[in-house]
């Protein structure tokens, strides 16, 4: 009876933290959800995190970046501390910034970069985006291609008609005034 209670009251706990990544460790929370805690590991790459992740702590690690859309199988995620961490404030931490701004924003001034050169020492909610910049997006091929240029000239054209014209309108009804 005693091994069944057990049994029991043991079995929510095991099979929550069965998916705990490894140098972390994982703890049910009252609120149902796991807080998943991998402070000071020394990690550099996000560890897979369970489906029921509530609270993430990555604090103290060597963290650069965080591919885009990594929380996005978290719907249950609403704590994350990724503080001293050496981040590399680029295009590619977007998508982190967008997460923290969404879900914790005052997080975003505890977020310091650690490169590039001219965004170091820089909370990673003071950076804008073009600071941030555009991981190389450009502008479409089609821009390239000759035929857009004499799209181009043809409107020019229709517009220097246009002012022409506005200009002769303008001359001749210049004495009525
Ligand atoms: C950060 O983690 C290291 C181990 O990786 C530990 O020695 C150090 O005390 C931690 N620092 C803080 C501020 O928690």
């Amino acid at each position: 009876m005693l091994a069944w209670g057990l049994l029991f009251f043991l079995w929510p706990v095991t099979t929550a933290t069965q998916g705990c990544p490894i140098p972390c460790t994982c703890q049910i929370l009252e609120t149902m959800g796991l807080r998943v805690n991998c402070k000071g590991q020394g990690l550099t790459a996000l560890p897979v995190l369970p489906a029921h992740t509530r609270q993430l702590l990555l604090a103290n690690n060597s963290l650069r970046s965080v591919p885009p859309g990594a929380f996005d199988h978290l719907p249950q995620l609403w704590s994350l501390d990724v503080t001293q961490n050496p981040w590399h404030c680029d295009c590619s931490l977007t998508y982190l910034r967008l997460w923290l701004q969404d879900h914790t924003p005052e997080a975003l001034l505890q977020v310091y970069c650690a490169s590039p050169d001219f965004v170091t020492t820089r909370p990673l909610g003071q950076l804008t985006g073009y600071e941030l910049g555009n991981c190389g997006w450009q502008l479409p091929p089609s821009w390239a291609y000759p035929g857009v240029w004499w799209d181009i000239a043809l409107v020019a054209i229709a517009v220097l008609g246009l002012a022409l014209l506005a200009g002769l309108l303008s001359t001749c009804t210049e004495p009525l005034n």
